[in-house]
């Protein structure tokens, strides 16, 4: 590229700052902006990445016509009928004069009426509800009569609503309340409300709910009356977000606090526990505050659900979620606490415009991660992350089913967003973060990413948006430091690029000595694995060879009770081996594994592998007895490994 050539880009830049900071409370996103800015600037010099739309194609909403702004819901919460029913009151904002409808998202929900407010009084309104497709659900049109300026919608959700889980007393820990946890990204608000539910869009949101009274409400919002349990709850969340980070959880649950800001929500059984794996969490904070400027949420809480939680953690604002198998009594696994948190700047501060550019979440939030890791635990147990990151990477990319998608902006054709969520997007993501890093230095990366963090905080932006800003105040400033060419092969092209990170760790070049000298024949016992950690297991684990004999497997389990592991990650990187090998005596405790635990990362491929390697018969007697206690966004997963 050219760089005398560039003012007309920067003037470009120019525009979408400015318009960044002139007003409207950075509801609209840069998409908007761009479009005019293409207009505008169309005899200029073509920019150097072509400034796209955030054409989010998992949408019925008119979010270009017509975008919401806000919404106030009133809820009652019923566990028998496990459906929430009761009123969507929603603000909206003309962005085309001559629009008549207001267009949201609606999945699975039963509409009693639609009123709209003008001059001060409801009255009825008229509206369609499209054909339900099974995928986006279905386009909800509201007529906008003259002078509206508030829709009003009466509505229940359906009990088989895909982000929400009723889960009845038996699957909790307690076993005598009910529960209930919505999961909502990428794009299932719309099955617990009617919104414009893509992640261009966003607004505050205020809600009352109404519950039994012996159960606590909470979301992803600031709480009236903290602490108080009386059936009837009230929040508000005055920061416009996406509505994917929309988030509700009723429960017995209780409070722990950590510091003045940070705290644990649990059942009752694992308080403790939780509190103190997660209590490096103010640390975090403020490693994380100190690279990339202040925390903007007020509250960090973090709300530890039961073992159904289809994720690791879901970075809900104020209000991490989290799995339980995070809690292994040692720290091991809390990265997943620094990636949700991190989320407080890279997702939920500055949010993809679309799920094609999931990477600029996931990836940006991984290097985020994995810094912060450095910073609290060290470079070598941060090197030793991006080594298994890596690995993975790799797999995920041998085993894509896609090749074509193995870059980081997602095609157009993207068939569901859920595609958009592979290792491609969290650790491509970070290795192509931590080349920028690596070849501007870190102390100018480091105060670029604050800047980037501030300049588009509270709104949503593409792949190309983040690329101009990066042009303009990162690349012209040292223009050799890496060429077009390289960050396209990350950003556009398929594959794995040669500039990626190879990073050593000297622990993990110990334990793949150790596993060399054993598998040569030494005796398990020579294994100098006292001291260990789970990342040292882990990559123990995860480079054994396909062709291990029996006996070997038997060895290494009698030594260290491997098909008992106690930590999740441990025992699954150990079951995926013990599957293709048929080592038979893991399967009693994998039975068990599968029918406590709910995360997505762990089933799937464990489901997976156990019909790939002709364990079809048992993994379908197992998943009869495990499905009713999965998420729902589970079940669809799994249903669809059994099918084909
Ligand atoms: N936002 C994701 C979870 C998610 C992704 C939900 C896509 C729905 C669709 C969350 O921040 C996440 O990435 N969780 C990871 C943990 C992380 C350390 C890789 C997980 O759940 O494993
Ligand atoms: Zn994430």
């Amino acid at each position: 590229m050219n760089f005398t050539s560039t003012a007309s880009i920067i003037a470009l830049g120019a525009v979408l700052g400015l318009s960044a900071c002139s007003g409207e409370q950075n509801t609209q996103a840069p998409s908007a902006v761009n479009e005019k800015a293409d207009g505008a600037g169309a005899e200029a010099n073509t920019p150097t990445w072509p400034v796209s739309e955030a054409i989010d194609a998992f949408t019925h909403a008119n979010y270009n016509d017509v975008r919401v702004t806000n919404v106030d819901l009133d809820l009652d919460v019923l566990f028998d009928e496990k459906v929430l029913d009761g009123t969507a009151e929603i603000d909206f904002e003309r962005l085309n004069a001559d629009a008549v409808t207001l267009v949201l998202d609606a999945n699975d929900l039963t509409i009693a009426s639609v009123d709209a407010l003008v001059n001060g009084d409801w009255a009825p309104t008229d509206y369609t509800m499209g054909p339900d497709d099974a995928s986006v659900g279905s386009r909800f049109e509201i007529k906008l009569p003259d002078g509206a300026d508030k829709v009003r919608v009466a509505y229940r959700t359906s009990p088989e609503a895909e982000g929400l889980q009723w889960l009845s007393p038996a699957q909790t820990a307690g076993k005598t309340h009910p529960f209930l946890f919505s999961q909502n990204q990428p794009f299932f608000a719309r099955t617990m409300a009617p919104l414009q539910d893509t992640p261009a869009v966003r607004m505050t949101y205020s809600a009352t709910l109404r519950t039994p009274p012996e159960l606590l409400a909470l979301m992803s919002a600031r709480q009236d009356e903290e602490g108080v349990r009386d059936g009837d709850y009230t929040f508000d969340m005055a920061q416009p977000i996406p509505s994917y980070l929309l988030a509700i959880v009723v429960g017995d649950i209780e409070f722990k606090a950590i510091n003045d800001h940070i705290g644990v929500y649990a059942e009752r059984d694992i308080l403790t526990a939780a509190a103190e794996e997660f209590e490096d969490t103010p640390a975090m904070e403020q490693a994380n505050a100190a690279l990339y400027g202040p925390y903007r949420w007020a509250r960090y809480d973090m709300m530890v659900l039961p073992p159904s939680f289809p994720f690791g953690g879901m970075e809900n604002p104020r209000l991490s979620f989290l799995t339980p198998t995070l809690i292994a009594g040692d720290k091991s696994l809390t990265n997943v606490v620094a990636h949700e948190l991190a989320h407080s700047w890279s997702g939920n501060l500055v949010t993809n415009a679309t799920w094609r550019d999931a990477w600029l979440n996931e990836g940006f939030t991984s290097y985020v991660e994995n810094r912060v890791m450095e910073a609290l635990y060290g470079e070598e147990r941060a090197v030793m992350e991006r080594s298994l990151d890596l690995a993975s990477l790799k797999r995920d990319m041998a085993d894509a089913e896609r090749p074509e998608l193995t870059a980081l902006k997602m095609p157009a054709d993207l068939g569901h967003p859920d595609d958009a969520f592979s290792q491609v997007s969290y650790a491509g993501g970070m290795f192509f973060l931590k080349l920028l890093e690596e070849r501007f230095g870190r102390d100018t990366f480091d105060a670029f990413v604050r800047e980037y963090f501030n300049h588009f905080a509270f709104q949503s932006i593409t792949t190309e948006d983040f690329l101009t800003y990066f042009e303009k105040n990162l690349w012209a400033m040292n223009p050799d430091a890496v060429t077009k060419s390289e960050i396209d092969a990350w950003v556009y092209e398929p594959g794995l690029p040669d500039t990626v990170e190879n990073p050593h760790s000297d622990a993990f070049e110990n334990v793949s000595a150790q596993q060399a000298a054993w598998l040569a024949g030494g005796a398990v016992e020579s294994i100098e694995s006292a001291g260990w950690t789970t990342h040292e297991w882990l990559h123990f684990l995860n480079t054994l060879p396909a062709e291990m004999t029996l006996d070997q497997f038997t060895t290494l389990d009698a030594q260290y009770s491997l098909s008992q592991s106690q930590n999740a990650e441990t025992a699954f990187a150990w079951f995926m081996k013990a599957i293709a090998a048929d080592y038979g005596p893991a399967f009693e405790p994998l039975d068990a594994f599968l029918m406590r635990v709910g995360r997505g990362k762990f089933i799937y491929r464990l489901y997976q592998t156990l019909v790939d390697n002709d364990r079809r018969d048992w993994a379908t007697g197992v998943y009869s007895r495990a499905r009713p206690g999965y998420h729902p966004i589970a079940q669809r997963r799994i249903d669809a490994i059994f099918a084909g």
